[in-house]
């Protein structure tokens, strides 16, 4: 069992990624139900980066949508349609979109009015179909750096390693 992430809020991301990347990789790989591994991610990326959210929508397929998963935050939207707001585009283009200002992108949908950037990573079955996003939301303007955006992607990867049952 590694039921435990051990970081340093005082000490800069990039000096910990490495060491923070194998705690996250041992955490996910002890556990193989989806659920679990997504709880604990959200909550992870929520207190290592200091987000005003952090969760999960999975694609429903039977009803062409995002649906809410594990998440740390205040309550959120439950389900999000394919090609809308910037998680339904991150499902639409299958790559990573970063809003610095949630304001100037075009159909974003506010969940909170306190979300001010965010960003939204893909999630990757085995056969490359997304199977669902990572969202992070900041309260703060501006506030995903390319090294934020490059630690979220590299933790979205080792969640999609897992072989789920
Ligand atoms: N802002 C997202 C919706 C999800 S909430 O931020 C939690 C979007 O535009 O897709």
């Amino acid at each position: 069992m590694a039921e435990s992430v051990f970081w340093n809020k005082h000490q800069p991301l990039a000096e910990q990624q490495e060491s923070l990347l194998n705690q996250l990789k041992a955490l996910l790989e002890a556990e193989g139900n989806l659920i679990a591994n997504a709880a604990n991610l959200s909550a992870a990326l929520h207190n290592i980066l200091g987000n005003f959210w952090t969760g999960f929508y999975f694609v429903d397929s039977s009803e062409n949508n995002l649906v809410l998963g594990p998440f740390q935050g205040p309550i959120a939207c439950t389900r999000i349609e394919f090609g809308k707001g910037v998680c339904g585009t991150v499902w639409k283009e299958k790559q990573t979109l970063v809003v610095p200002d949630v304001e100037q992108f075009p159909g974003h949908i506010a969940c909170s009015a306190d979300s001010k950037s965010e960003v939204v990573v893909p999630l990757f079955d085995a056969e490359q179909n997304v199977m669902g996003v990572l969202d992070l939301d900041s309260d703060r303007l501006d506030f995903y750096t390319p090294e934020k955006v490059a630690f979220a992607e590299a933790a979205a990867r080792l969640f999609s390693a897992i072989h789920y049952r």
